[in-house]
């Protein structure tokens, strides 16, 4: 397959795929340079939501070889003018941007940095006009069995970035977390409860709903409480010292890129998050594993629009500066187990495999993610916020953003997964 370039709406393109074929890069080669044109048509001048002209921005990008960077790199190189100081440990999924003669060359830089400890990232924020800090541990598998590292990851090492802002007075958009809300004031009553039907013990509202963790002894919630700290922090340091910020919540953001498969892009002793846990089964043959019944409910937004969303929050200061965003897709809510039953048949359409003879399986959450797991019930965000401010609203069915991950999915990882299986059966 060539990669494909040239416009965000073009298609995906798969991390660490071989062109093989010479007629294919003459073909890519093609592509590029007609994707160049298009690039350098379509970004023209740039108005915000106002209608006032956007000036080239440069961005210091922190996380941005992960599964969101690598997103709104790619937005930012084929779809606008903006420049990016690119920072990460990890540098994979921007591969494709970052190599040379690309027509955004000269507007995208890769730092390998880790910010723990890096006396280069104060430099690279008072370079920018603007700073997203992305970087985090984000994998429930590891809140309650890493929980010391996802407290420093979230809290700690976040902290300098805030400072250098503030000190160099840099505009700051953090990524935050849906899980900040915890569990909803409705989890809470009698089952046969007709509030729980009530749309305000549910729904979740930036500036209403509070934040409901459970006991210490459940670290499970260290990310969410690591997170809403940097919250607090970052609110304070915008009511005390004029910090400029945004605060992004991000609900079960999904698309291409997301996370690994375990043993064939990351450690197979490591657990992804679930899309890429369910993708993994899939491939594999195996029975899906529902923790707990997988009767947690979860709301899906497909990557490019929520990716949409954030360009308006980097192009809109005076829309975005001081406001929490929820960014989600109430429309698009599954339970786990759903969400298990319409990955297996959206993958049984695009690989063409047969359905599973046993296609989930229950485990308990103890079993899965061992001691100090707990879960959310709910979550679903209040959009009125984001819409009055940033006029942003979703736009894809979950059924279409999984037939493109899955189909992504397959075509990247599927021959590579059949491998490993042969391998280990032949040994
Ligand atoms: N994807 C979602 O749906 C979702 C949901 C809620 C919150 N978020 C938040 O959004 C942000 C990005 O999430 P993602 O899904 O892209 O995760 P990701 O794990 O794919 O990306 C995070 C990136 O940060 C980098 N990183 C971590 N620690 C670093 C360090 N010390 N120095 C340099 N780089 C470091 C990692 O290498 C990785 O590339 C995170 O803060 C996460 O908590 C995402």
């Amino acid at each position: 397959m060539a990669l494909r370039n040239g416009s965000y709406d073009g298609g995906f393109v798969a991390v660490g795929e071989e062109v093989e074929v010479e007629e294919e890069k003459e073909e890519e080669e093609e592509e590029e340079a007609a994707a160049a044109m298009v690039v350098t048509t379509r970004v023209g001048v740039r108005r915000n939501l106002d209608g006032e002209q956007v000036r080239p921005l440069k961005l210091c990008i922190i996380g941005a070889g992960g599964f969101i960077g690598s997103h709104l790199c790619e937005k930012l190189m084929w779809d606008t003018h903006h420049s990016v100081l690119a920072v990460d440990v990890y540098g994979d999924k921007i591969q494709h941007l970052l190599a040379p003669g690309k027509s955004w060359s000269d507007r995208i830089e890769f730092y390998k940095i880790n910010i723990k400890h890096d006396s280069r990232l104060e430099g690279l924020i008072k370079l920018s006009d603007l700073v997203i800090n992305l970087a985090a541990i984000c994998t429930p598998a590891d809140y309650n069995t890493r929980p010391l590292d996802t407290i420093y990851s979230n809290f700690i090492d976040a902290l300098p970035v805030v400072q250098y802002c503030r000190v160099n007075h840099k505009r700051l958009i953090h990524f935050s977390t849906c899980e900040v809300y915890g569990k909803t004031i409705g989890s809470f009553l009698p089952a046969d409860s007709p509030l729980k039907k009530d749309p305000a013990y549910y729904i979740l509202k930036e500036d209403e709903s509070p934040c409901i963790f459970g006991p210490i002894e459940k670290q499970r919630w260290s990310y969410a409480c690591a997170k809403q700290l940097i919250e607090r922090l970052i609110y304070a340091e915008g009511a005390e010292n004029d910090l400029e910020f945004t605060i992004v919540r991000p609900f079960n953001w999904i698309g291409p890129r997301m996370d690994f498969i375990p043993g064939i892009d990351g450690p197979s002793e490591s657990v992804p998050r679930v899309l890429a846990c369910f993708s993994n089964n899939l491939m594999r043959g195996e029975p899906l594993k529902l923790v707990d019944g997988g009767q947690s409910q979860r709301t899906f937004v497909y990557i490019k629009d929520a990716i949409e969303a954030v360009l308006r929050m980097i192009e809109n200061p005076a829309r975005a500066n001081g406001h929490i965003f929820n960014v989600g897709n109430p429309h698009n809510e599954l339970t786990v187990r759903e969400l298990a039953e319409l990955m297996t048949d959206v993958y049984c359409k695009v690989s063409g495999n047969p359905r599973p003879a046993v296609p989930t399986i229950d485990v308990t959450s103890m079993e899965f993610y061992g001691q100090g797991y707990d879960d959310s019930d709910k979550r679903i965000p209040d959009m009125t916020i984001i819409k009055k401010q940033l006029e942003w609203e979703p736009k894809t069915p979950v059924y279409d953003l999984m037939e493109s991950t899955l189909t992504y999915q397959h075509t990247t990882y599927a021959q590579a997964v059949k491998k490993a299986m042969s391998k280990t059966l032949a040994n």
